[in-house]
């Protein structure tokens, strides 16, 4: 494959449970997604948008087809060998932002970079600089509590982006934000991403952000829309 490609899926199909029990939540995905695009993944729900987005990002394994991220395969692997990928290649961003209640936001951008193996010196710089990139760097030791649901969302984002994994996946990161609150955050995805050459797919049915994407996929019924639906 091409080594411009951030991803490229063939055939890619997901199956959850067996026998009577059996549900192909996706059934044939073609996609490649080149490196520094910023691509919008969007359909109704139930749609299978969660389930790719989790194949990207390591979580789940595909039933079959080929995925590669950056030239790597993600088919064939071991449930065990995708924690490893996932450490190295994927930044992610939740609807609920998964930050961690007990810790600063500073240490809950630190963190992560500790588990990848990041010096706890290291990974402080770290976290303090994206977090001033984001607008935070006066409130490195506020709780996620203190936080208004906006800045909470920047904090993930600044999470995501920490120690530069090449590709950013956001789950309808705008969900639980205000109309005007959710083009700041994904305005700052785009703006970072673009500085620091990330890749980006967020999976969104929010059309109020829709012109930040480069370009915009649909999803219906666990395959891709050759068009968009009228
Ligand atoms: N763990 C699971 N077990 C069985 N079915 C699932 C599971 N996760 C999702 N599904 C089903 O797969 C389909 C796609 O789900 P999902 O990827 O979450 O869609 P979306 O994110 O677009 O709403 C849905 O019909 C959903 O009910
Ligand atoms: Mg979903």
């Amino acid at each position: 494959m091409s080594g411009e490609l951030a991803v490229k899926l063939e055939g890619l199909t997901k199956t959850y449970g067996t026998g009577a029990l059996a549900f192909q939540a996706l059934k044939g995905i073609d996609l490649s997604v080149t490196q520094g695009e910023f691509m919008m993944l969007v359909g109704p729900s139930g749609s299978g948008k969660t389930t790719l987005l989790s194949i990207l990002g390591c979580v789940l394994a595909p039933t079959s087809g080929e995925g590669w991220l950056f030239g790597e395969p993600l088919h064939g692997r071991r449930e065990s060998e995708l924690p490893e990928l996932r450490l190295s290649y994927i930044g992610f961003i939740f609807q609920g932002n998964n930050l961690l209640p007990a810790l600063s936001i500073e240490d809950n951008v630190a963190f992560p970079l500790e588990l990848r193996g990041s010096s706890r010196r290291q990974a402080v710089a770290e976290a303090r600089d994206v977090l001033s990139a984001v607008g935070l760097g006066d409130k490195l030791k506020r709780h996620p509590n203190d936080l208004s649901g906006g800045q909470r969302q920047r904090v993930a984002v600044a999470r995501a982006v920490a120690g530069r994994p090449p590709l950013i996946l956001a789950d309808e990161p705008t969900a639980s934000l205000d109309a005007e609150t959710g083009q700041q955050v994904t305005e700052l995805l785009k703006k970072l991403s673009t500085e620091r050459g990330h890749t980006v797919v967020v999976v969104t049915h929010d059309n109020r952000i829709f012109h930040f994407a480069d370009r915009t996929v649909h999803i219906e019924d666990g395959l891709l829309l050759a068009a968009p639906p009228h």
